[in-house]
């Protein structure tokens, strides 16, 4: 596998494939806002049939939420301090949307990976896993970003271009 890139040409200011589109559901600031997350992306997974790619999407939507909260923390307490999510199936694959009305997201350079630094690893979780599918613009009309990120669907199974006959018993 390429090392994964975090880097800032390719991720910022990139919009949502697809279109910048309103979330679809509002989380609070919570410490359940992940676990959350993670159901209703989940839910969609299964609802359409890709049950398979709920670990990837699940740590996905964990890392993008834990950002998400960490920076609307920042935040004064008038602010819009609810996050938003979207999952969606579109031709190019899985699209999971994290918004929040934090500053902008300045990529940082990619991280030593043999530095013991214990941070600044989840967007390189999320670009690994997306192979480097992943994004973040300003939302147009309202303070702050989303940051996206893209799962290829897996290919459906191909039945063998020959049926496979079982084996005859050999009899003794
Ligand atoms: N939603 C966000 N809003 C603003 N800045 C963000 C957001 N998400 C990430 N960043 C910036 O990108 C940096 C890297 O994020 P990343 O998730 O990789 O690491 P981290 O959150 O610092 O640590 P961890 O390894 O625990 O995730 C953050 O330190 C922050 O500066
Ligand atoms: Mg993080």
């Amino acid at each position: 596998m390429n090392a994964p890139s975090t880097s800032a040409a390719n991720a910022v200011d990139a919009a949502p494939p697809g279109g910048y589109a309103s979330p679809q559901r509002l989380l609070r600031v919570a410490e359940q806002s992940g676990p959350i997350a993670r159901g209703e992306v989940g839910r969609a997974l299964r609802r359409w049939g890709l049950a398979e790619l709920i670990p990837d999407a699940g740590m996905i939507v964990s890392e993008l939420v834990a950002n998400a909260v960490t920076h609307v923390r920042t935040l004064g307490p008038v602010r819009d301090r609810r996050i938003g999510l979207s999952v969606r199936r579109l031709p190019e694959g899985v699209l999971i949307e994290v918004h929040d009305a934090g500053s902008p997201l300045v990529v940082p350079e990619p991280p030593d990976l043999w530095d013991l630094e214990e941070n600044g690893r989840g967007l390189l979780i999320v670009a690994a896993l997306t192979d480097g599918a992943w994004g973040t613009s300003p939302r147009p009309g309202a303070p702050g970003k989303v940051v996206w990120a893209l799962l290829k669907e897996p290919a459906p199974a191909t039945p063998p271009a020959h049926p496979v006959l079982p084996t005859p018993m050999s009899r003794t």
